[in-house]
C-alpha cells in the first residue's frame, strides 16, 4: 500500500512565511515547522519574528527570523537572499502579512487606501515575483500560498474598501500566476478566511464591540476562527497532498461564503 500519510509531510522542504510574527502567519509558520519544514520567519517586527523562531526552536524545528517590510523591494530581495543563504532553496512561500485600516468609504483617506494596498497587495506581489523567480531558476516547482479574505469575495465587511480591493487583487493575482507558472510546476493558491481571533480582529472588537455579533451572524458555524483552524489548510496547500491543486481559493470561513 502506498504511504499516503507522507503526502502531508514537509520534511526536507524550506519555506518562507511573511507576517509570521503574529496571528495567522505565526500559526502557519509553527505548523509548517511541526510538519518538518525549515522556515524563514519574516516580519516587519523583528522581535516578534524572533519570538516565533524561538517557539519553533523550542519545539525542535528550524527557523530563521528575518526583519522585512514587505512593501520595500530591496528589503524583500534581501529577506529572500538571507533565507536562500541559510536553506539553499525555497519550496514554499506563504505571503500572509497584512493589515486592516477601516473607515466608511466616503471618509476613507488616500493615505489609508495606499497603505493597505501597499502591504496587502504590493507586498504579496513582490514576494510572489521574487520567490517565483527563484523557483523557476531552480526548476523543482514549488507551492505559493497567498492570504486572501472573505472581504475579497463578498461585500459584507463594511468600512473595508481598501482591504476588500487589496484582497480581491490577491485572489485575481493568485489565479493568474497559477496559470502562468503551471508550466514550472509552481502551484499558487489562496487561503480565504472569515474573521479569526487574532490581534487584528481582537483590537477591532475591543474598539467596536458590536462588530462581534455582526461577524458571528454571517458565519454559519457560529464562531470566530482560531489559529489552529488555519494550520491544516496551510499545511495541505504547502505539501504534496495538494499536488493537483492550483489556482484555488480555499475558504476557511465557517461557511461565510456558502450562503
Ligand atoms: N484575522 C482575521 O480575521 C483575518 C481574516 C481574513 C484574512 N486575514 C489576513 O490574514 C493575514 C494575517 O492577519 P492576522 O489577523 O494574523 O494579523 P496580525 O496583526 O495578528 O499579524 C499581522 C502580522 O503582519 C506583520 N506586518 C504588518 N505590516 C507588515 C509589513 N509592512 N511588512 C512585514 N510584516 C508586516 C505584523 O507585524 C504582524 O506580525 C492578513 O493578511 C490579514 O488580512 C485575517
Amino acid at each position: 500500500m502506498e504511504d499516503f500519510k507522507q503526502l502531508f509531510s514537509l520534511e526536507g522542504k524550506a519555506g518562507l512565511v511573511t507576517g509570521a510574527g503574529s496571528g495567522l502567519g505565526k500559526g502557519i509558520a509553527e505548523g509548517m515547522a511541526q510538519y518538518g519544514a525549515a522556515v524563514a520567519v519574516v516580519d516587519i517586527n523583528y522581535d516578534a519574528a524572533c519570538k516565533t523562531a524561538e517557539v519553533i526552536h523550542a519545539g525542535g524545528g528550524e527557523a530563521l527570523p528575518i526583519r522585512c517590510d514587505v512593501t520595500q523591494p530591496d528589503q524583500v530581495s534581501e529577506a529572500i537572499h538571507q533565507a536562500l543563504s541559510r536553506f539553499g532553496k525555497l519550496d514554499i512561500l506563504a505571503a500572509i502579512a497584512g493589515i486592516g485600516d477601516r473607515n466608511p468609504a466616503e471618509k476613507m483617506t488616500l493615505e489609508q487606501w495606499d497603505k493597505v494596498i501597499a502591504i496587502n497587495l504590493r507586498g504579496v506581489w513582490l514576494f510572489n515575483q521574487e520567490v517565483g523567480k527563484h523557483m523557476i531558476e531552480r526548476g523543482k516547482g514549488g507551492s505559493i500560498i497567498n492570504m486572501g479574505s472573505v472581504a475579497g469575495q463578498v461585500g459584507l465587511t463594511t468600512g473595508n474598501a481598501n482591504y476588500a480591493a487589496a484582497k480581491g487583487g490577491v485572489i485575481a493575482l493568485t489565479r493568474l500566476l497559477a496559470v502562468e507558472w503551471a508550466q514550472y510546476n509552481i502551484r499558487v493558491n489562496a487561503i480565504s478566511p472569515a474573521q479569526f481571533r487574532t490581534p487584528l480582529i481582537i483590537n477591532l472588537i475591543e474598539s467596536k464591540p458590536e462588530t462581534l455579533s455582526y461577524f458571528l451572524e454571517n458565519i454559519p458555524l457560529g464562531r470566530l476562527g482560531e489559529i489552529r483552524d488555519i494550520v491544516g489548510p496551510a499545511v495541505f496547500l504547502a505539501s504534496d497532498a495538494s499536488s493537483m491543486v492550483t489556482g484555488a481559493v480555499l475558504n476557511v470561513d465557517g461557511g461565510y461564503t456558502a450562503h
